[in-house]
C-alpha cells in the first residue's frame, strides 16, 4: 500500500472522509500528538488500527468527536462535575473515561464497560472530525512502544505502507498525550497525566486524585502497564544532581566510539559540553519539544543521555511519566 501525506484542505479532507467511511484508517494531527483514526462503530476498521500499530489487543482506544457532537449518545454522565469539566477543558487535551452506552465497537473498548472520549481543539483535527461526522477511534499514530509522533513525517516513518493517508497539520503544539481522567467515580481520577493537570481539575471540581497502582487501578488504566515512547537508540536517564556522573558516562561512551547526545532542559544544558538537545525553559516548552527531541536523538546518536525535568510546574508529572518510560534509569 502506498501512503499519501497530504496537507489539510477541502480536497484532502474529502479523500480522508471517503477512506474513513469505507472502514480504512487515516493519520491526523491533534494539539497533543498525531492520531491514527478509524470509524469507531466498525469492528473491522478498529482492528486495522491495532494491526497497523502492532498494538496489544487489551489496550483500549480513545474515541474522538468534533466540538458540538452529542457525546451523550455514546456515554452516560454519572456525576455533575463532568459538565463543569466540559465547560473548562473541552475541546482540549483532556480524555474523559465514562460509562459506555455500548454503541462503540467492543474492539475499541476492549470489551470494557467504559469509553474514553476526547474532543481535540486543533483546527485540522476539528475539520477532519467534522468532515467525517462519526466518532473516530484513535490511538497515537506510532508503531506500538515507539515514541509518539508530533509531525506527519514521524507518522510516515513508523506507518508507511500500512496506512493509505496521513493528513499533515504541522507540528503538534502540546507535545504529550491528553490527560486521561476517569469520571465514573465521585472523585475524578487521573489515569494518565498530561497538560490538563490535577491542580487545574481541582480548581474546577474541588477534588481530583492520581490513580495509584492498586490491582483495581491497573484494570482502570490498561495502557499504563506497557512499555512506551522508547526511541531506537540506547538511553540513560540521570537525576539532576548527577551531572558529573552523566558527564563521565558521556566521555566513556564517546571514547568507545559511540555517538552520544544529551537531552535536558535549558537550566541543565548550561552545565554541559558536547552535543545537546535543549528542551526549553518551562514545562510547556519541554512538553512541546520532548517527542521531537527523542525522534531527533535516534537519527543522530547511538546513546541519548537524558536528565529529570523539574520546572516546579504541575505539568512536570506528565513529562516525567513519559521520560521514565522512554529512557532507562541509570
Ligand atoms: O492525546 C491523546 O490522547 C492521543 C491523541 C491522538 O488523541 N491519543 C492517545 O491514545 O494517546 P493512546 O491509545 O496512545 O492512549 C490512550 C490511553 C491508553 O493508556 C489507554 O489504556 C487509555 O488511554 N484508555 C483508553 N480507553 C480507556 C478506558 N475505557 N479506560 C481506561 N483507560 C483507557
Ligand atoms: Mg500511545
Amino acid at each position: 500500500m502506498k501512503t499519501k501525506v497530504l496537507k489539510i484542505d477541502d480536497k484532502s479532507l474529502q479523500i480522508a472522509k471517503d477512506y474513513i467511511l469505507n472502514g480504512e484508517v487515516v493519520g491526523f494531527p491533534t494539539e497533543t500528538v498525531y492520531g491514527l483514526g478509524g470509524i469507531a462503530y466498525k469492528d473491522g476498521a478498529v482492528k486495522k488500527i491495532f494491526d497497523a500499530k502492532g498494538r496489544p489487543q487489551d489496550n483500549p482506544l480513545i474515541v474522538h468527536v468534533h466540538d458540538g457532537y452529542d457525546v451523550d449518545k455514546l456515554v452516560l454522565v454519572e456525576y455533575d462535575y463532568v459538565y463543569k469539566l466540559r465547560k473548562a477543558f473541552v475541546p482540549g487535551p483532556l480524555t474523559m473515561v465514562y460509562k459506555s452506552k455500548g454503541v462503540i465497537s467492543p474492539v475499541a473498548t476492549c470489551g470494557l464497560d467504559t469509553v474514553g472520549i476526547r474532543v481535540p481543539k486543533h483546527e485540522g483535527a476539528q475539520r477532519f472530525l467534522r468532515a467525517v461526522d462519526v466518532p473516530v477511534a484513535a490511538p497515537s499514530a506510532n508503531a506500538s512502544k515507539h515514541t509518539s509522533p508530533v509531525t506527519a513525517m514521524h507518522v510516515y516513518e513508523d506507518l508507511k505502507g500500512r496506512v493509505p493517508l496521513i493528513l499533515d497539520g504541522g507540528m503538534c503544539d502540546g507535545g504529550i498525550e491528553s490527560t486521561v481522567l476517569d469520571v465514573t467515580t465521585d472523585t475524578p481520577i487521573i489515569l494518565r497525566s498530561g497538560l490538563i493537570t490535577c491542580e487545574m481539575i481541582k480548581k474546577v471540581v474541588g477534588r481530583c486524585e492520581y490513580s495509584n497502582n492498586t490491582a483495581k487501578d491497573k484494570v482502570r488504566a490498561p495502557g499504563m502497564k506497557y512499555q512506551h515512547y522508547t526511541p531506537k537508540c540506547k538511553t540513560a536517564l540521570f537525576k539532576r544532581t548527577e551531572i558529573e556522573k552523566a558527564k563521565a558516562y558521556y566521555r566513556d561512551n564517546a571514547e568507545k566510539g559511540l555517538r552520544v547526545v544529551y537531552m535536558c532542559d535549558d537550566a541543565i544544558s548550561r552545565n554541559l559540553d558536547g552535543s545537546c538537545l535543549n528542551l526549553g525553559k518551562n514545562a510547556n516548552e519541554i512538553a512541546h519539544n520532548l517527542y521531537d527531541a527523542l525522534h531527533k536523538a535516534e537519527g543522530m546518536a547511538d546513546l541519548l543521555i537524558a536528565f529529570d525535568v523539574n520546572t516546579g510546574s504541575d505539568v512536570d508529572v506528565g513529562i516525567m511519566n513519559r521520560l521514565e518510560k522512554a529512557c532507562q534509569r541509570i
